[in-house]
């Protein structure tokens, strides 16, 4: 009787309680070394989720991540579709091009878990929220070692679910500020501040948060390559959200927020401002783009309850000088200056796509 009870109760927890590892295979770890040149290595591995129906994400553990010094950190996104992906390999700045065109361009755009060294291991979304997972997800999960790679366990994050066919209160939103990764960004060689400021303008807040709808921030991740010294977010110009200083590209954390949490409203506008150092640089100047070696300005916030059809809210320079992005020339130091001036002179911000877009939708 006891025994077809237990039975019962394990046969419940199995049904009812969701939880997923995704974790470096040991063949990948087991097979890299470091080069006498290098201490960094970038692993990935798409993993694909099993789900025939949408999961909602109620918090994860950094597998193994207090274990060992030699993990710098560790990313999870999830790919945005559904064609099945296959790698497990080298990644990251040194090895992008190692990786299939499609996994990179269609799965490092959207993260869900940015871990770094240090940070903590173990989190809840806050109480009644959760993240959704579409069915049949692919995640990617890259990790970024540091002179060793632990041959003893494996490195990865357990993803903890809501139960089968219960939805959580609110849903988790996550909206993207700052430009597009292949916007009009340009950094001119030899300088040592670069400001490059992006707008989500109070019309678009004023438009997806009518009737008092309110945006409860719990997280925030921002996002720059290699050549960003320090990231703002501003609300109304005077309420600082984060300020990033120093940015380091390595130490990509999400940063969280204790409740009461900031808040967002139809009255908010936000700038996420970056800064960038080209002093390293003699003879090109810095466009933007996905690569490493290519520049962005992205702030991901995390929040609660979710706005339907609300993703992005960003803008991107218009220059009425087409000739200020001409990389095409012997750049000196005064050049750099003169061209970098009028860029920061410019104000002209075409406004967010998904506002233009629903608004031409409605009109
Ligand atoms: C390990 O790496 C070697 C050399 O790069 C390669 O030939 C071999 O197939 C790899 N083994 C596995 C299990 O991936
Ligand atoms: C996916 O789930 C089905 C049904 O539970 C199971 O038969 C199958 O082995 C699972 N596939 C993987 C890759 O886990
Ligand atoms: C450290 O590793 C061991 C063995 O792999 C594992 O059981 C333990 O949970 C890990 N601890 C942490 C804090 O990750
Ligand atoms: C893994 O190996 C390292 C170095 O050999 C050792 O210090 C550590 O205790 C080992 N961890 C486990 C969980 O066995
Ligand atoms: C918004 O909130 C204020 C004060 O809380 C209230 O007076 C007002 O009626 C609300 N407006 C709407 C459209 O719900
Ligand atoms: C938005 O929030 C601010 C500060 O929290 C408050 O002063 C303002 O009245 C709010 N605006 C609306 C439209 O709810
Ligand atoms: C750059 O300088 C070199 C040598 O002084 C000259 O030959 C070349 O035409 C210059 N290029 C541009 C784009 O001005």
């Amino acid at each position: 009787m006891f025994a077809l009870i237990r039975l019962y109760i394990i046969i419940f927890l199995f049904e009812y309680t969701l939880s997923e590892d995704i974790l470096l295979p040991s063949f990948l770890t087991s097979n890299q070394s470091f080069s006498s040149s290098t201490t960094s290595l970038y692993l990935c591995h798409v993993h694909q989720l099993n789900n025939s129906k949408e999961f909602f994400l109620q918090g994860y553990n950094i597998v193994n991540g207090g274990n060992t010094s030699y993990v710098h950190h560790l990313l999870l996104y999830e790919c945005s579709i559904k064609d099945k992906l296959i790698y497990s390999g080298l990644c990251g700045m040194y090895s992008v091009r190692l990786m299939p065109r499609s996994v990179y361009h269609n799965c490092q755009t959207r993260i869900i878990i940015a871990w770094a060294k240090g940070g903590q291991l173990k989190y809840d979304y806050p109480i009644d929220t959760g993240l959704q997972i579409t069915s049949y997800t692919q995640l990617l999960l890259e990790v970024h070692f540091e002179s060793m790679i632990p041959s003893n366990h494996s490195i990865g994050v357990h993803l903890r679910f809501y139960p089968k066919d219960i939805k959580p209160q609110y849903e988790i939103g996550v909206l993207t500020l700052g430009t597009l990764a292949r916007s009009p960004l340009f950094l001119p060689p030899r300088l040592n501040q670069i400001r490059f400021p992006t707008y989500c303008v109070n019309d678009c807040l004023k438009y997806y948060l009518q009737n008092n709808h309110t945006m409860n921030i719990f997280s925030i991740l921002v996002h720059a390559h290699k050549r960003a010294t320090r990231i703002i977010l501003k609300e109304n110009n005077f309420n600082r959200l984060i300020d990033r200083n120093p940015f380091e590209f390595h130490r990509q954390e999400i940063v969280y927020y204790n409740k009461p949490y900031p808040q967002i409203n139809s009255s908010s506008e936000l700038s996420l401002i970056c800064y960038y150092s080209t002093e390293n640089d003699y003879s090109k100047g810095i466009y933007g783009g996905h690569d490493s070696d290519d520049e962005m300005c992205q702030a991901f916030l995390y929040y609660y309850p979710k706005i339907e059809s609300f993703p992005l809210c960003l803008s991107i320079p218009v220059y009425k000088n087409k000739n200020i992005l001409n990389n095409n020339q012997n750049w000196s130091l005064k050049r750099s200056l003169l061209i970098n001036n009028q860029l920061e002179l410019n104000f002209n911000h075409l406004k967010t796509l998904q506002y233009e877009v629903s608004r031409e939708a409605a009109t």
